[in-house]
């Protein structure tokens, strides 16, 4: 089988862990959800270790446990400022992407700098009222305790912090095609992806 790279950005809570996971079982390709090797590194530092040692020293069991937490996003998405925590990462995603029989990626830097020769790229997004409102849901129902304000205000100070970075800012990349959920049922943002894909295929 040979190699064919799905890159799916896009801003928390948009819907990309969703479609990826679609896309992935769709046409038989394997996922990786990038997000979760920063909340990896987010979650080690709130346990006292150095960001860049941790980013390093990543193994596969340190993507298990309870890394979905707001805590443990915003610091995922300030150990995703430091240039050699993302540089430790690298290496790991790129040969993710490069296997063969078909990888999808989904973060925010996939398609503009972790696989810019991916065969396609997609920017999910949606509006941040929506997406907060999303996350809200989905924390309420976990047994997590948060108020829709204070989910909105996280998602917006990590859409902020993760657009501004210097190192691979969250931006769609030239030739993404844009899928906006706000408005979309889960089913046809999956079928709106999966013809995009199949489009390149
Ligand atoms: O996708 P997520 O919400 O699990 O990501 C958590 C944080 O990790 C996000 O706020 C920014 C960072 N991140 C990144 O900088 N680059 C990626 N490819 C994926 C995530």
């Amino acid at each position: 089988m040979s190699r064919f790279t799905v890159a799916i950005d896009g801003p928390a809570a948009a819907g990309k862990g969703t479609i990826s996971k679609a896309v992935a079982a769709h046409f038989g390709f394997a996922h990786l959800d990038t997000g979760l090797l920063y909340r990896a590194v987010g979650a080690k530092v709130l346990a006292g270790s150095d960001p860049v040692q941790a980013a390093k020293a990543l193994t596969p069991e340190d993507l298990e446990g309870e890394l979905r937490t707001p805590e443990v996003a915003q610091a995922a998405s300030r150990v995703a400022v430091l240039p050699d925590v993302r540089a430790a990462l690298f290496e790991f995603q790129r040969s993710f992407a490069a296997r063969d029989g078909g990888a999808v990626l989904d973060g925010r830097d996939i398609g503009t700098v972790i696989c810019p020769d991916a065969d396609v790229k997609l920017f999910v997004t949606a509006s941040p009222e929506i997406r907060a409102e999303r996350r809200y849901l989905e924390l309420s129902n976990k047994g997590i305790e948060v108020t829709q304000k204070d989910v909105l205000a996280d998602v917006i100070a990590r859409d902020k912090r993760d657009s501004e970075r210097a190192e691979a800012p969250l931006k769609p990349a030239e030739d993404a095609v844009i899928i906006d959920t706000s408005e979309l049922s889960i089913a046809d943002a999956v079928a709106n992806a999966v013809a995009a894909i199949a489009a390149c295929r």
